[in-house]
């Protein structure tokens, strides 16, 4: 992906497919884009507002058209044990749509997610390495990814 526009068009794609009760992580360096492909998702699910990155309140809540998004970024967690006082466990629900920078600080209590998403520094561009982990997250990435072939 050469600039920023591409990870925005990723995000864009992920909108497709997008539903209630999915998890998608997003790993990566700071910097990788992770907030930048939020951002794509975001506006493709109709948020037409500022996508703040959530570093330094963990969470930000966006109440969209079609879901309930929620964004996390748990690179601020110092250790596990804060996943579980942090009270966010509530908001994976099937109501909801949930996507997290930094899982890796959350461990292995965090539920798996549907999709995960690597995003890695290559020169000035990024790579993007989807996984998918479940059934409806292999659904999800399928849909995706037609859709980014096609944009
Ligand atoms: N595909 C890309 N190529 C080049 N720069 C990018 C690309 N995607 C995002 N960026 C830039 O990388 C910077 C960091 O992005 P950000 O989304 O905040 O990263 P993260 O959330 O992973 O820390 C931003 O300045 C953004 O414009
Ligand atoms: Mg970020």
């Amino acid at each position: 992906m050469p600039e920023e526009a591409a990870t925005l068009r990723l995000g864009e794609a992920l909108a497709a497919g997008a539903s209630k009760g999915l998890v998608l992580h997003l790993k990566g360096e700071l910097g990788s884009g992770k907030t930048t492909l939020v951002r794509g998702l975001l506006r493709a699910l109709g948020h037409g507002g500022r996508v703040k990155s959530p570093t330094y309140t963990l969470l930000e809540p966006y109440g969209l058209l079609r879901l309930n998004l929620y964004h996390f970024d748990f690179y601020r967690f110092k250790d596990h044990s804060e996943w579980l006082s942090s009270g966010f466990r509530e908001h994976f629900n099937p109501e909801s749509l949930c996507v997290v920078e930094w899982p890796e600080r959350a461990g292995d209590l965090l539920a798996p997610p549907d999709l995960e998403i690597l995003l890695q520094y290559d020169g000035p561009s990024r790579n993007a390495l989807p996984l998918s982990r479940s059934e409806p997250g292999q659904a999800w990435l399928a849909t995706a990814l037609s859709r980014w072939r096609s944009s």
